[in-house]
């Protein structure tokens, strides 16, 4: 079995851990049960590129238990947990690729790893995986459909949007299932795994109380509501920004101070950018926040916070903690408290410094500073995983599109102990796919 991770030696620890997230996975085990039963994906080779963490570990346990050929790398270089990786290679025997802050090159490197076992059926966290397939094909002058996978599950909002894109422009090579879009995974992980993770994150990293902090959070979509809600129950005061008028005003009647992100950012203690757009916190922004205020990213991507123009702001930066880094700031102006005006450099008899804290290199502050969602919310979006590539493995052979396919899992009941689940997508001519009426 090929793998490539930090070190085998913290295998017990993840294990151990390991176990502690099964055993709170209980949808999962349903299906793992099953699946060790029926063996539904018996020799499928399944590439994964998704975040390694516990939870993703009781995933990887299923499609083992189903027969699948699993070989996983990272979906983000700072989420690896070394200890899971180190165990889902060595106890679990499955292929793994993925070091904690590994390089961008590694990070390929590790997709490239993936793709080597040729899987019928990929899974993203991101569509990385996807866009590297859809890039390598365009390069061989789109010669290899019969190497194209099956199908595809993707598990975050901007993958689906990336996906969606590449949809429109007619370019989607493999029909996609948005595993995101389903009621039971966004309505549950990004509201309130996101939500109570990115707090978590934050708390770890800082220590900061949260009690009495002006708290703005950049985006009400289903990550912003639960951490907007997570820290308001903390007791902070919370300031939403958000660019679609209807969110912004379901914030406003959710109780919550809604303006625009120039005017919050001379008010916040604690920024955090959830949106899955780019520079959303720029040097307007930068310039106008307080001295030790802290911005942090829960968005899927890096690209939320401009950490190109702080560095052009900063006097210098150095890290003050790990994952906390500080900026420096000789302010080129700051807004007078007294009128409101905006004070440039030159006007000010000695220039001011401030320092700008940012988590983790403004990537995924609770996969990076925190171990990411609890298992709960997980079994849920692994549940709704696990079933999608049953239905992959199951209706591949239908001349299905090349669709970016909406995927609904219906999981009754999951904490009364009889767990049903029915899954059904609307992508015809897949059929609809109904399991186990009486239970898993
Ligand atoms: P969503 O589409 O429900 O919400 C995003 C919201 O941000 C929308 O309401 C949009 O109008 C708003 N927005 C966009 N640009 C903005 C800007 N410049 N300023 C203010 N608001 C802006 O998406 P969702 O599901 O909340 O996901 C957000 C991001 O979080 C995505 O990148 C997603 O992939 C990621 N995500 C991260 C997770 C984590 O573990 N940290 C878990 C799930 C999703």
């Amino acid at each position: 079995m090929k793998c490539d991770i930090k070190d085998k030696s913290l295998r017990k620890l993840g294990k151990k851990r390991i176990e502690w997230a099964l055993n709170r996975m209980s949808v999962l085990e349903l299906i793992r049960k099953r699946f060790d039963k029926d063996k539904p994906l018996k020799s499928i080779n399944i590439g994964a590129c998704l975040h390694i963490t516990t939870e993703t570990a009781g995933l990887a346990v299923a499609l083992k238990a189903a027969g699948a050929n699993l070989s996983l790398c990272a979906s983000n270089p700072l989420s690896t947990q070394d200890d899971v990786a180190a165990s889902l290679a060595y106890d679990f025997g499955i292929s793994v690729f993925a070091i904690r802050a590994e390089s961008r090159k590694t990070y390929y490197k590790h997709i490239g790893s993936v793709l080597e076992n040729n899987p019928r059926i990929t899974m993203d966290d991101g569509a990385d995986l996807v866009s590297t397939i859809h890039s390598s094909f365009a390069a061989k002058g789109n010669k290899t459909t019969n190497t194209l996978p099956w199908g595809s599950t993707e598990e975050t909002t901007t993958g689906v949007i990336r996906l969606r894109a590449l949809e429109k422009e007619g370019r989607l090579l493999y029909p996609v299932i948005a595993v995101n879009d389903a009621y039971t995974k966004h309505l549950f992980d990004n509201r309130y795994g996101t939500g109570q993770s990115t707090l978590d994150g934050i708390i770890r990293a800082t220590n900061k109380l949260i009690a009495g902090s002006t708290f703005v959070v950049c985006g009400y979509g289903w990550c912003g509501r639960g951490v907007a809600r997570r820290a308001q129950g903390l007791g902070a005061n919370v300031i939403v920004c958000e660019v679609n008028p209807l969110y912004a005003l379901e914030a406003v009647m959710d109780g919550f101070r809604v303006m625009p992100l120039k005017e919050a950012s001379g008010l916040g203690d604690i920024f955090v950018t959830v949106t899955g757009d780019t520079n959303v916190i720029t040097s307007e922004h930068f310039i106008r926040m307080k001295d030790k205020a802290i911005v942090a990213n829960a968005g899927h991507f890096n690209v939320e916070i401009d950490l190109k123009s702080l560095d052009k702001l900063a006097a210098g930066k150095r890290d003050v903690k790990p994952l906390v880094t500080e900026y420096s700031i000789g302010t080129k102006s700051y807004t007078s408290a007294g009128t409101g005006k905006v004070i440039p450099r030159r006007a000010q008899a000695k220039p001011q410094l401030k320092r700008i804290y940012v988590l983790a290199q403004g990537r995924l502050v609770n996969l990076s500073c925190a171990e990411g969602h609890p298992a709960e919310v997980m079994d849920l979006s692994f549940a709704n995983q696990a079933l999608a590539c049953e239905y992959i493995a199951k209706n591949h052979d239908n001349s299905f599109r090349r669709d970016v396919v909406e995927f609904f899992v219906m999981i009754l009941q999951p904490l009364a102990g009889s767990v049903r689940l029915q899954v059904f997508s609307s992508a015809s001519p897949w059929k609809s796919l109904s399991l186990n009426k009486g239970g898993v």
